[in-house]
């Protein structure tokens, strides 16, 4: 049996009133979440804001991303000793801004991965295809190359405390959601690629969705037999919203 993980994606969002707001709204509503673990991911100069807000609540604490290097001179970023030193127990890897955005290519995300998972800290590894080619057909392709890049370089043994969030880009942002069965075909799909490793990694593997999930559609995207939850943005940042989709996860 997995238990559902709804994560909270709050990107590039907040700022100290905004984050109390969200927090103490959150606590307010999540006191008896049964069933579902709700994890929340702000934006790193909040990080410790928030585990002081989250401890002795329901709700973890997680990172948007991480270097793959060791503590030194690489301006800008941030090691994954400062998220365990903040007790940060997730950090989303391969998001598809950071992916776009900031270029990280399949090899960076592997690295970071295999570090993430070294550190202690549990990987939300992010995959997903554009719309161009979803509508070439090569939306299992791009995957299926994405995923194995990352089993292939951590091992397939390392994968155990990971979670995959399958988020088509062009759902991302856009108030465009999957349908319920292109949702679940991936997610079997994916299911289906890690059990070609190992069928007890596969089985016991979260595979959530993302993209546009709302408090609206959620139930019936977390309905499915694969989909384990979700990675949520734009709705992640307001807080009866996210309660109701971590309820819907653990109905
Ligand atoms: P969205 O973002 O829910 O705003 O579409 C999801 C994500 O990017 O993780």
């Amino acid at each position: 049996m997995r238990t559902a993980l709804v994560a909270g994606n709050w990107k590039m969002n907040g700022s100290t009133d905004v984050v109390n707001e969200l927090m103490d709204g959150l606590i307010a509503g999540l006191n008896s979440s049964g069933g579902v673990e709700v994890l929340v991911c702000p934006p790193s100069v909040y990080l410790s804001q928030v585990e002081v807000a989250a401890k002795n609540s329901l709700i973890s604490v997680g990172a948007q991303n991480v270097s793959e290097n060791g503590d030194g001179a690489f301006t800008g970023e941030i090691s994954l000793t400062m998220l365990n030193d903040l007790k940060c127990e997730y950090v989303i890897l391969g998001h598809s801004e950071r992916r776009s955005l900031y270029a990280e290519s399949d090899s960076v995300v592997a690295k970071k991965f295999i570090a993430t998972v070294a550190a202690g800290i549990k990987p939300i590894l992010c995959v997903g295809e554009t719309l161009e080619e979803r509508e070439q057909g090569k939306t299992l392709a791009v995957v299926e190359r994405q995923l194995k890049a990352v089993i292939d370089a951590a091992g397939i043994e390392n994968f155990s405390t990971a979670v995959i969030a399958y988020e088509p880009v062009w759902a991302i942002g856009t108030g465009k959601t999957a349908t319920p069965a292109q949702a679940q075909d991936v997610h079997a799909a994916i299911r289906n690629m890690i059990a070609e490793y190992d069928a007890n990694t596969a089985s016991a593997m979260r595979i959530l969705y993302g993209g546009s999930v709302n408090a609206a559609n959620a139930a019936e995207l977390f309905a499915n037999e694969d989909v384990d939850g979700g990675l949520v943005g734009g709705a992640s940042l307001k807080a009866n919203d996210f309660i109701a989709i971590c309820h819907a996860a653990g109905a």
